[in-house]
């Protein structure tokens, strides 16, 4: 008895099906801008946010300008590239990451056709709820290893603005950011948000994994320097570092003094 006909047409049968499971998987569980309405909203402080130097929500500094340029440069760069994903990092800490990138993300916010999310996964030191004076109900890392889902955790400045912020210092953060299941959250996150910015405050590279650890799910970096601490030897360590695995927008020097 030869089934091999009927056989063939259910094998074929079967991996069209395959084939329409994996797809639907990726598609986003509601509408996004369903999805980002259901994001809790928030007011940020904004007097902390002038002591922590981002200038660029209420535009009453100067400094504004500069980060706008930077904005519009991203922009078109992630676009050419379809691209989503920048991580924000330096060789030695304090040079400057957690103030760009929130400025970076303000200035983003006022371009009203373009959703951005900014993730604090400095899991070691976390600062956006400082800096910027909010309460998020949920840690960031709850969401990288699955026990919170993205829509609890995320908070939302105006409509087009999501804030993921970290609770508490992070052991063995390393794990966490390169596993799995944060790699399947962050991809869902920007899909079910449709993000066309997801900017990431990062550690420092030099003397921790966790910059390493995370760069397989960001498209590209950029790397900060403080002008006056930073070694050339460091930059090009750290350059050479993350053009080997990622593409690198950029070196941004940071705290120049014109003399
Ligand atoms: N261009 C600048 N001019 C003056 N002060 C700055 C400038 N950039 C950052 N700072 C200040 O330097 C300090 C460190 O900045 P920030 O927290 O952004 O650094 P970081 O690289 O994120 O640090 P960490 O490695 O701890 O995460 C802050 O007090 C910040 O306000
Ligand atoms: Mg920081």
């Amino acid at each position: 008895m030869d089934h091999s006909p009927q056989h063939s047409e259910e094998l074929q049968y079967s991996s069209n099906d395959i084939t329409a499971l994996q797809t639907v998987t990726a598609y986003p569980a509601l509408a996004p801008e369903l999805a980002w309405e259901r994001l809790r909203a928030v007011e940020v402080d904004r007097a902390r946010l002038a002591e922590n130097r981002i200038v660029t929500l209420d535009r009453t500094h100067t400094a504004y300008a500069a980060f706008d340029m930077m904005r519009t440069r991203t922009l078109q760069t992630l676009r050419n590239n379809q691209a989503s994903t920048i991580v924000i990092t330096s060789p030695t800490p304090k040079c400057g990451k957690t103030t760009i990138t929130l400025n970076l993300a303000f200035s983003l916010s006022h371009q009203l056709d373009c959703r951005t999310v900014v993730l604090d996964l400095n899991l070691k030191t976390p600062r956006f709820e400082d800096v910027l004076g909010v309460a998020a109900p949920f840690s960031i890392d709850t969401v990288l290893s699955g026990a919170t889902p993205i829509a609890r955790a995320l908070v939302r400045v105006g409509e087009n603005l999501a804030i993921g912020t970290c609770h508490r210092s992070v052991e063995y953060s390393a794990e966490l950011l390169q596993s799995r299941e944060a790699a399947k959250v962050l991809k869902q996150m920007q899909i079910d948000l449709a993000a066309d910015v997801i900017l990431v405050d990062m550690p420092a590279m030099l003397g921790s994994d966790d910059v390493t650890a995370f760069l397989p799910n960001a498209d590209c970096a950029l790397l900060v320097a403080a002008a006056e601490d930073t070694t050339i030897p460091d930059i090009d360590a750290c350059e050479r570092h993350l053009a080997e695995r990622t593409q690198l927008m950029g070196v941004i020097l940071n705290n120049y003094r014109h003399t």
